[in-house]
């Protein structure tokens, strides 16, 4: 294994920023598979991928969640091509004896203790996040992370016990048993509206050596 070269690390951390606003550029169905063919393999306990992704593209989809966000998350999100619901499956557990199937106790595991499952579809959602928007950075997209939104709307709109999806392939759409963790505009982010970069710590600042 080698350092990748300094034009791969600054497209992936250096120079990428988060965007707020978006080139009127569409992202393709085969740039998003693109996405997630590269972040599926980042890793999470117990093999869980407990991450359930919602891509929003068209209006209709995104009017549906306007009313969940901030109000200076609106804009940012109305005109971004993509609007990634980053979700979390709280049957996650259930997978197991396909995605981790040397340890059947595993499931077990899950099954009787909720806060387990809770903790472990958090932790590794937002790290499946983490990895959605890496991922992104290294297919030439740009990404726009958003916490400023109404969760438990999200969840009711999206994810509602009872909510029938007409035509949804994914069973974990109606089922009442996902929740939202955040948001991710994606697209070809307009620099030319960013504000300069904010400072982050230095090493001795934040790490300790033991
Ligand atoms: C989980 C998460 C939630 C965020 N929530 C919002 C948000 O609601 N609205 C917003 O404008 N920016 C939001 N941001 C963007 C951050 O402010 C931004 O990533 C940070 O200032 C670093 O900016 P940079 O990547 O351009 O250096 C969020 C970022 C993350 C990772």
């Amino acid at each position: 294994m080698s350092t990748l070269p300094d034009v791969a690390l600054d497209q992936l951390f250096r120079t990428a920023r988060s965007h707020y606003a978006w080139l009127d550029k569409p992202v393709t169905e085969d740039a998003l598979r693109q996405v997630y063919e590269l972040m599926k393999w980042g890793p999470t306990s117990a093999n869980s991928n407990p991450t359930r992704f919602l891509m929003l593209r068209s209006r209709e989809a995104k009017e549906r969640l306007r009313p969940a966000l901030a109000s200076g998350n609106v804009e940012k999100t109305m005109a971004a091509p993509v609007t990634v619901i980053v979700a979390y499956d709280l049957l996650f557990y259930e997978k197991l004896p396909r995605l981790f199937p040397h340890s059947p106790n595993m499931r077990t595991m899950f099954a009787t203790n909720p806060q387990l499952v809770e903790t472990t579809a958090r932790r590794n959602s937002s790290l499946q996040g983490a990895y959605l928007m890496l991922a992104a950075r290294a297919v030439g997209l740009d990404a726009g992370p958003m916490s400023g939104f109404d969760n438990a709307k999200v969840d009711e709109e999206f994810f509602g016990a009872g909510d029938e999806c007409e035509g949804c392939e994914q069973e974990f759409l109606p089922a009442g048993h996902v929740r939202s963790n955040f948001l991710c505009n994606l697209g070809y982010g307009d620099a030319s509206k960013l504000f300069p970069r904010l400072p982050r710590f230095e090493f001795g600042e934040v790490c300790s050596l033991l």
